[in-house]
């Protein structure tokens, strides 16, 4: 693909650099015959998420050691690529109908299942907040309570084959909705992947809320992953299909440039992005420049699980 050589959205936000690599990508749209995201209108907002058991109780085994990040950063500063390469797309998000919804089910289960979020979420059980770490990997940080489902509550109810090594999680396609779909040189749908080992451990959570309230759709309404030790990209947002797979998935941006993105991602401060350093992370709200900790300072909770691999395919590739 000829966009993968060329400065990648991923320059740190704190870099001046960034606003170059975004006139980049105008000129090459505009070289491809393009239009520009920006200028499409805005859909009013629709209703939330039918999803019930928000707010949830605090679970609380896990706590911070940092400030809860302000919510208005949080839901203002995200990354959507679906909806631009912006950190500001939430008006954009708007456009997205977050209910109903369906996820299917599929791969290697006892069953092929198509349910509504909603419903889907009724049948996990109760939902629980829980107060995590987010680590991007272009270097910032931020620290939230989210509202969901322990993800091994969704592999019990797939009832997968013995067989199934992975989970893979796709994101919806629709151009229409999602105007950053239409740069042909980003493999969408979105796609992520994590081992059964890892979907098995307590921390990952299918998310449906942030802050107490139903997911905003630039979070990744109606449901989306949340990988506490892993980089940010791993956390996929508005899951369409979720699939038991004996294949290693290849993950949206491992796809796109896998020298820089690889399977594992886990947070590793003695492991520097091909073009930047990950020994520190800016918060989110205070701009704080805080210790990168290893595996997000989850190392207790997942360390077991890389026990017998290298260090480098471990904590990155
Ligand atoms: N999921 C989809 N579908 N599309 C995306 O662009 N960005 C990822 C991840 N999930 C992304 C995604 C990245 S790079 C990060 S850091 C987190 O979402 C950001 O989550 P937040 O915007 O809720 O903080």
């Amino acid at each position: 693909m000829l966009i993968q050589k060329k400065p990648s959205w991923f320059i740190p936000e704190n870099e001046a650099t960034a606003e170059s690599a975004y006139l980049n990508r105008r000129q090459i749209l505009a070289a491809m015959g393009f239009g520009i995201a920006g200028g499409m209108g805005i859909l009013p907002s629709l209703a939330e998420a039918a999803i019930s058991g928000i707010p949830a109780p605090r679970n609380p085994a896990y706590q911070l050691d940092r400030d809860i990040t302000p919510e208005d950063d949080a839901t203002t500063y995200t990354n959507f690529y679906e909806f631009g390469s912006s950190k500001n797309i939430w008006r954009k998000a708007k456009r997205l109908k977050p209910d109903p919804w369906q996820v299917t089910i599929d791969g290697m289960v006892e069953e092929k299942i198509k349910i509504d979020a909603s419903d889907l979420i009724a049948q996990l059980g109760d939902q629980e907040e829980r107060l995590y770490r987010h680590r991007c990997v272009e270097a910032w940080a931020m620290a939230v309570p989210w509202t969901g489902v322990p993800l091994e509550k969704l592999v019990k109810f797939a009832k997968p084959a013995a067989g199934a090594k992975y989970l893979r999680f796709e994101t919806f396609l629709d151009p229409d909705i999602a105007p950053g779909q239409r740069q042909r040189w980003y493999p969408w749908p979105y796609v992520e992947g994590i081992t059964m080992a890892e979907a098995r451990n307590e921390l990952p959570m299918l998310v449906t809320g942030i802050y107490g309230k139903a997911l905003p759709n630039q979070n990744g309404a109606p449901l989306r992953l949340v990988l506490p030790w892993k980089y940010g990209f791993k956390s996929i947002k508005s899951i369409s299909r979720i699939t038991f797979t004996d294949e290693r998935p290849v993950s949206f941006w491992e796809g796109l440039q896998a020298k820089e993105y690889g399977f594992w991602a886990n947070v590793n401060p003695a492991f520097d992005h091909p073009r930047w350093s990950q020994k520190t992370e800016r918060l989110l709200g205070s701009g704080d420049r805080v210790p990168t900790q290893l595996y997000n300072g989850y190392a207790e909770q997942v360390a077991d699980l890389y026990a017998d691999m290298p260090q480098e395919r471990n904590l990155f590739f």
